[in-house]
């Protein structure tokens, strides 16, 4: 009997709605070729959703997507509605809902693409970035308002469970590649989380004599990850930086378009999510332009998730196919569209 699996997705908003389609035909064409079976449940919730129904999810939202194997999603966010409503009403519950605790982003040249970097040395590291707390949180507000006093405060939260957990995770993943890892802090000017952070990741390294623990102010890393992406293998990162890392990481290696993410809950007691790093690109939105790689990368590290490693590793390989040959869409400097490009990926797959 072939192996079936539930997938939640929620295309969301702007490119989402134009990457997620496509990520879902290269999906079911791979799962014909391999023997397995997709079953996907769409969901509408998105900015659209929130101006017809005042939220961006139903009341039992969660409930109906915990139900599945993995969650696969495009982006949230337009202009339309405030981003501290519209991401604070879906995509960081979802993350702390199903206590999808490590945020996985891989930060990897792909053959065929520069990159923006003056040295062209192939780059390969992963930021796993702690996911449910940190510096986003909720706890804060406005006080003496009105006032010629008027200030706002906005508490960060870093427990001892959350922060060690993330620290092990990516020391476990560290065992397994280089036996390399930098934590990234900024215990100079904040001085009771991060002082914190490092004093975890301080003991855990004792813990773990095999592996290299360096760590890196934010300010620097940000400087040497353009500089010297090649002295990094696994870095861990709160909340916030773990944010700026994946966005600076990406650029060095092609652009937004090809970065993916994994949202995960390592205990398996809740489902995983998968979604690209970018967001909703308004700019770029109805043109049929934008890169599916980064969602297509998130299919393949979906695929990995549930166990299908062949068709996960054919996957990959087919996206390098393509970016050798230069098929790409525009932000990568090539003449494809985003449907087209999905149609190159199928085709490729059919090849295998
Ligand atoms: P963005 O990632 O949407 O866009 C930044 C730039 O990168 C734009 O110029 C865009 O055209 C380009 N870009 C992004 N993805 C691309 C792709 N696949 N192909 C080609 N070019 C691509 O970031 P932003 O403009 O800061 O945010 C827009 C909205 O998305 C906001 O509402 C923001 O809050 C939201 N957002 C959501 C997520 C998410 O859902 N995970 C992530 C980031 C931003
Ligand atoms: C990301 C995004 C989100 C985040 C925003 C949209 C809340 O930037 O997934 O990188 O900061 O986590
Ligand atoms: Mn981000």
């Amino acid at each position: 009997m072939p192996k079936k699996y539930i997938i939640n997705v929620i295309p969301g908003d702007g490119i989402g709605k134009e990457v997620i389609p496509i990520a879902l035909k290269v999906l079911k064409k791979l799962s014909r070729k391999f023997n397995f079976i997709l079953e996907f449940k769409s969901f509408d919730y998105s900015c659209d959703y929130y101006i017809k129904n005042g939220s961006m999810m139903d009341k039992d939202g969660l409930k109906k997507l915990e139900d599945c194997h993995a969650i696969l999603l495009g982006s949230v966010g337009m202009p339309s509605v405030a981003d501290h409503i519209s991401l604070w009403g879906l995509l960081i519950p979802i993350r702390r809902a199903f206590d999808q605790y490590v945020n996985l982003r891989p930060v990897k040249s792909l053959k065929g693409i520069d990159g923006v970097l003056r040295d062209k040395k192939s780059i390969d590291y992963l930021i796993v970035r702690e996911n449910t707390e940190g510096e986003y949180s909720d706890i804060g507000g406005i006080k003496n308002q009105n006032r010629p006093d008027e200030f706002v405060f906005q508490q960060s939260v870093f427990s001892k469970k959350g922060t060690e957990r993330i620290v092990n995770y990516a020391y476990e993943l560290a065992i397994k590649r280089k036996k390399k890892l930098t934590s990234a802090t900024k215990s100079n000017g904040i001085i009771h989380s991060m002082t914190y952070w490092d004093s975890i990741v301080e003991i855990l390294s004792k813990k773990n004599p095999n592996v290299k623990t360096s760590k890196y102010h934010i300010d620097i890393l940000c400087a040497q990850i353009v500089k010297n992406p090649d002295w990094f293998d696994v870095i861990v990162a709160s909340n916030l930086f773990g944010d700026i890392l994946s966005d600076l990481g990406p650029v060095c290696t092609g652009g937004m378009g090809i970065a993916p993410s994994a949202n995960l809950n390592p205990d398996g007691k809740f489902p995983s999510m998968f979604e690209p790093v970018h967001g909703s690109a308004p700019d770029i939105y109805g043109k049929n332009i934008a890169n599916p790689i980064a969602t297509i990368w998130c299919c393949v590290m979906m695929l990995d998730h549930l166990g299908q490693t062949v068709a996960a590793n054919i996957l990959f390989n087919c996206i390098e196919k393509a970016t050798l040959k230069k098929r790409f869409t525009p932000d990568l400097g090539g003449d494809m569209t985003a449907s087209q490009f999905g149609d190159y990926i199928c085709l490729l797959i059919e090849e295998c």
